[in-house]
């Protein structure tokens, strides 16, 4: 069974690590100020998570060129503050929201998510986050709305990666309305006890953990609702291996690759790949959304 109600990260990382991890962070005084407890919830899978480095130098995010070291390199350059994020479309309270606003009212929950890429490879976050539903019914959602947009920043002078013209930036994402509010989708601003760092998507991106991590969208500026399938970036540049949906399916390989398999990241020496799980391994919860659909077919 993957899913224990009842873990959090710390439970799994030994304690003196935490701890120390903890004073390092927040300064013995200012901890419980600073650090309040984050609210538990059942969504957090029983694994022990990547190291903050692993998570935080092995990174897609093409924004800051094509290597997988590229955005440690380069991210810091980012200007996260201030930021704001542009909702709009098929909603009540359409504008534009300071990222303080965003967060405003949610509840910033941990959550041990595994993560898994189209090119095979897979980690297990400690995000820090919020459902997105929350925001969405906040904003209010109008009753034709089927399907959400997501865009990132688009600063080329501060994103080397966006002075390539080939590319058709800004990386665009979407989700269909379900799958947006669904419990598992969140807006992480954080990871292990930091705020989120730039190279993982600061100050705020999208997790969705049972589908491929190209449509966890990261520095998000704009969002909007919409009755139309939105386009989205992987997509449009390889119709035929990337999809709309992009569920993990270990029974629908990429045209260049199995999908049946994986390479979890710190497996070490002998560490070996491991079988992909249906869905990520969240099948129970979300397998319904997809009832009478031909996975193969909306891949
Ligand atoms: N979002 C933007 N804006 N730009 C990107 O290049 N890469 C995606 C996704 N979100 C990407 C992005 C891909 S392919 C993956 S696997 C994940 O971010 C990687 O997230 P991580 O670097 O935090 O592991």
């Amino acid at each position: 069974m993957p899913f224990r109600p009842d873990l959090r990260w710390s439970d799994v990382t030994p304690e003196a690590l935490f701890l120390n991890r903890r004073q390092i962070i927040a300064g013995a005084a200012a901890a419980m100020v600073a650090t309040p407890a984050l609210a538990r919830n059942k969504w957090s899978v029983d694994q022990t998570p990547n190291t903050f480095e692993e998570i935080t130098s092995y990174n897609n995010f093409y924004e800051f060129g094509w290597g997988k070291e590229d955005p440690v390199t380069y991210a810091g350059a980012l200007t996260t503050d201030p930021w704001s994020i542009e909702i709009g479309g098929m909603v009540d309270k359409p504008g534009r929201y300071d990222l303080a606003d965003v967060t405003k009212g949610q509840t910033i929950e941990e959550r041990i998510y595994r993560f898994r890429c189209v090119e095979a490879w897979s980690m297990v976050v400690p995000w820090h986050g919020f459902e997105l539903a929350g925001l969405l019914n906040r904003v209010g959602v109008q009753p034709g709305a089927k399907f959400v947009a997501f865009e990132t920043l688009l600063r080329p002078e501060e994103m080397p990666g966006q002075r390539d013209s080939s590319f058709p930036w800004p990386y665009v994402e979407g989700l269909r309305l379900d799958e947006a509010m669904h419990p598992l989708t969140i807006l992480a601003t954080g990871l292990y006890d930091q705020p989120m760092p730039n190279q993982n998507g600061a100050p705020i991106r999208l997790v969705v953990p049972w589908k491929y991590g190209f449509k966890s969208i990261k520095s998000i500026v704009k969002i909007t609702l919409t009755d139309k399938m939105p386009p989205t970036t992987w997509n449009i540049l390889q119709p035929q291996e990337y999809g709309f949906y992009a569920n993990v399916n270990p029974e629908v390989d990429h045209p260049r690759w199995s999908q049946a398999s994986e390479r979890p990241i710190g497996g070490g020496l002998f560490g070996g790949r491991v079988d992909t799980l249906m869905f990520n391994g969240y099948g129970e919860h979300v397998a319904a959304l997809y009832t009478g659909q031909d996975l193969a077919a909306d891949y």
